[in-house]
């Protein structure tokens, strides 16, 4: 049974870095904006930096029970909580947060998470690419954080596939948060 989990689990990890690239290339192209007429009355400007934004990073509507699967708002802060603890301990990629105050890192992650899953928050962090600038994240990281969110909610037993759902919602996001290709 352990074994079968784990071969779902890289299976899953394996999936999400396939489809990776492929999310990327599925964003608009920015063309179509130089492409329309100078006269043209409707804004194509891209929102403005910050401050939720975009809407924590919300590119679909959350599946139906989402929100409840993860355990509601304080069902996803011991999931952040436990999360951002493993993060900061783990070797590969706990330097990347080493002048992190733990505490706000896990209350931003409550809110985006909440609003990403259904639930009835605000988030006003910064948006993904603005929060990531500074610091050199990698695919390898990237996964490393999936796994690790993974841990994180299966201890919580959130079930595997609301975990899937979860992280579905997450692997577009990648191209905003991997700056080091
Ligand atoms: C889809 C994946 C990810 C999501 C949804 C996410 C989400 C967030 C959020 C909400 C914040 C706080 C922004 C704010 O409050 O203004 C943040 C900050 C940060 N994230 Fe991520 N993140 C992701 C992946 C990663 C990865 C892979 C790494 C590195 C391995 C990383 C490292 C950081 C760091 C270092 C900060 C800044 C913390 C500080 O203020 O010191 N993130 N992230």
């Amino acid at each position: 049974m352990r074994s079968l989990m784990s071969a779902a689990r890289r299976g899953l990890i394996a999936g999400l870095a396939l489809a990776l690239p492929a999310l990327a290339v599925a964003q608009p192209a920015p063309a179509a904006v130089t492409a329309a007429p100078a006269s043209a009355p409707v804004s194509t400007a891209p929102p403005p930096l910050g401050n939720g934004a975009d809407n924590a990073g919300m590119t679909r509507p959350a599946p139906a029970g989402l929100y409840q699967a993860l355990g509601e708002r304080e069902g996803i802060a011991r999931i952040m909580d436990d999360l951002v603890n493993r993060a900061m301990a783990d070797a590969r990629i706990g330097p990347i947060f080493k002048d992190t105050k733990a505490q706000a890192l896990k209350d931003s992650l409550t809110l985006q998470i909440c609003v990403l899953a259904g639930g009835p928050c605000v988030y006003e962090g910064d948006n993904m690419k603005a929060a990531h600038a500074d610091f050199v994240i990698t695919k390898g990281d990237f996964n490393r954080l999936v796994e690790l969110l993974q841990f994180a909610m299966d201890g919580q037993n959130v079930p595997f596939t609301q975990q899937n759902r979860l992280l579905a919602l997450l692997a577009p996001m990648h191209g905003d948060v991997i700056t080091r290709r």
